[in-house]
């Protein structure tokens, strides 16, 4: 049995949808009363051990409210205990970097780290910005307004989170990925507003951006250490993972849009 964490969200809903393409069998978890979903919280140990019963392979996706590898580690507590043989994290591109003297991120680290030490399979998949990160600025697209950019000028490895999703699969279904940590990229190198200009071609609208950097002193230092390095081009290289491990091309940004141009409609 394979459980899916995270398995409303971004990545953990396309592992779902992809699973049940290919027939495997799964538990998908989350906190929402999902159809079909086992509720459980990370912060709930009794709902872990629920979740996990006789489960032997996990996807793990945390999303802490501050950057700490707290959720991680009540998983791999709870994974050890229910007897899982396997873990893919869903972790983050340059995770472990140095950047002005500060780790980058230090928290994605430190579960890998405690899942390689409870002694699971594992595999590390740290991709780099996600193509989907603009929808939450739809309505400020919609209203003509400028979206922020806390990426400045940097060139970005923005990835289909559907290829994500099929690295994940992969990890998950088979051992060829087993004890790998891989930097997953997209076909090509884009700034904010390279992106913000193929989003409006597609379109059919301007698409205005400006620095959004105001917000900065209202983050975590942890989040803030992470965006500078981002900004100075720590995330400027590609990786070419997504075709070895898939056997294709990864997507490409605009075609991402292509697929999602209605998620930005007036009436998506
Ligand atoms: N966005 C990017 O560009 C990017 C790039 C590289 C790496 N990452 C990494 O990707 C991860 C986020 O993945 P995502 O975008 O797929 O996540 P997401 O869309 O934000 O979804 C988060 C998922 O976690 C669940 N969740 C949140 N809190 C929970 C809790 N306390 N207990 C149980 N489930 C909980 C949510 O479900 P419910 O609310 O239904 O419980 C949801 O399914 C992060 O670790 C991030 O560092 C992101």
């Amino acid at each position: 049995m394979i459980l899916i964490t995270g398995a409303t969200g971004t990545i953990g809903s396309h592992v779902v949808r992809l699973l049940s393409e290919q027939g495997v069998p799964f538990r998908a978890m989350s906190r929402r009363a999902q159809p079909g979903h086992v509720r459980a919280d990370f912060e709930d140990p009794a709902s872990l051990e629920r979740a996990l019963a006789g489960v032997d392979t996990v996807f793990l996706v945390t999303v802490p409210p501050r950057p700490t590898a707290d959720h991680d580690l009540a998983l791999v507590r709870a994974a050890r205990a229910a007897g899982v043989r396997k873990i893919v994290k869903l972790s983050a591109i340059g995770s472990g970097g140095i950047f002005g003297g500060q780790s980058i991120g230090a928290w994605h680290v430190a579960a890998e780290e405690a899942i390689e030490a409870a002694g699971f399979a594992w595999t590390m998949l740290r991709p780099g910005s996600f193509a989907s990160n603009l929808l939450p600025h739809r309505a400020l697209i919609l209203a003509g307004e400028p979206v922020p950019n806390l990426a400045g000028d940097a060139r970005q490895a923005v990835i289909d989170p559907r290829d994500v999703a099929a690295v994940a699969v992969a990890a998950l279904t088979g051992d060829a990925h087993d004890g790998q940590r891989y930097d997953l990229s997209g076909p090509e190198l884009l700034t904010f507003a390279d992106q913000a200009s193929i989003l409006g071609r597609v379109l059919g609208r301007t698409v205005r951006i400006a620095d959004g950097t105001d917000i900065l002193s209202q983050l975590p230092a942890e989040v803030v250490t992470g965006i500078d390095w981002a900004r100075a081009g720590g995330t400027a290289y590609l990786t070419d993972h997504v075709r070895q491990i898939l056997g294709r091309p990864a997507g490409t940004f605009e075609q991402w849009v292509r697929d999602h141009r209605t998620a930005f409609a007036e009436t998506p």
